[in-house]
């Protein structure tokens, strides 16, 4: 494993579910982190926790990535030594509702692209430059299988995350010729507060979601990524599908009733 101590990895959206458990993972191999997301006081928490528990500097800033004007600020605004991450975790995403397409709410519709898609535009257009300048670093983005199939309801978040595959195929071709890689991982049923977003605060529908099954916990998903971040530096794993063991598709799932 390529060592992480004394390494700097950006994630976004770490104050929840996949990106914070990332962030745990990461601080645990010794990297330095700068994390961001908009509830700024679970970052909070999570940066006193790390830097008691494992000694590293942690860097926090209350940042909506769907806002250009926020995410320039941000970048101008941290340390210089911070502006170059050797890692960047492309996390940061939401999904709004199960609707069809043509009864979706247009803000919820907004949101997701602007989020997904425009946001993780934003955040990598204004750290990579720095990246290739330097000549070294990894970036991670989270997909979803949603960026490989298309689910009743799912339209406008499968959309996004079939942008993101788009967009992680876009950049391994532009940074072919420079040591940057570009990994997009894409897990099925992740047990985070994912589906409590999705069905706005609904707990009772979120929890259905994972009814039945095992899903995958956001650990998982972590240690898939500092598994991919830390191969040697030739070595690309250009993307990563992930599943819990009983789910198949998005829609094939085996469900054990009683559970
Ligand atoms: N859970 C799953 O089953 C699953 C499956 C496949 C892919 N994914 C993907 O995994 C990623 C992480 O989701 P999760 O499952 O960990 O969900 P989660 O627990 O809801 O975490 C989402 C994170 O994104 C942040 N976020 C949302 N909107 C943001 C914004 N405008 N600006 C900055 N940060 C924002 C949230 O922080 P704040 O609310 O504090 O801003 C939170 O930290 C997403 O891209 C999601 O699409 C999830």
């Amino acid at each position: 494993m390529d060592s992480l101590k004394g390494k700097t990895t950006l994630i976004t959206g770490a104050s929840a579910g996949i990106g914070k458990a990332t962030a745990y993972a990461f601080a645990k191999e010794g990297s330095n982190l700068v994390l961001i997301a908009r509830r700024i006081e679970k970052l909070e928490e999570i940066k006193n926790d790390l830097e008691d528990t494992y000694g590293v500097k942690v860097f926090i800033d209350k940042v909506d990535v769907s806002d250009f004007e926020d995410c320039k600020r941000f970048f101008n605004s941290i340390p210089e030594n911070l502006k170059t991450p050797d890692i960047l975790v492309n996390n940061a995403g939401l999904a709004f509702g199960m609707e069809k397409l043509i009864e979706k709410p247009i803000e919820d519709i907004e949101k997701m692209i602007d989020v997904n898609v425009k946001g993780f535009i934003y955040i990598t257009n204004l750290f990579v430059p720095l990246m290739v300048e330097r000549g070294s670093g990894t970036i991670v983005n989270v997909g979803s299988i949603a960026g490989r199939e298309v689910y009743p309801g799912g339209n406008v978040y499968c959309a996004t995350k079939h942008a993101v595959k788009a967009l992680s195929s876009a950049l391994r071709i532009e940074l072919v010729d420079t040591p940057i890689r570009v990994i997009e991982i894409a897990p099925g049923l992740v047990e985070t507060e994912f589906s409590i977003v999705r069905f706005k605060g609904d707990k009772e529908k979120a929890k259905n979601v994972y009814k039945g099954l095992t899903p995958l916990y956001p650990e998982d998903i972590a240690d898939l990524i500092l598994y991919t971040a830390t191969r040697p530096p030739h070595v690309q794993i250009n993307e990563v599908v992930i599943m819990p063991t009983n789910q198949a598709t998005t829609t094939i799932i085996h469900r054990e009733e009683n559970e």
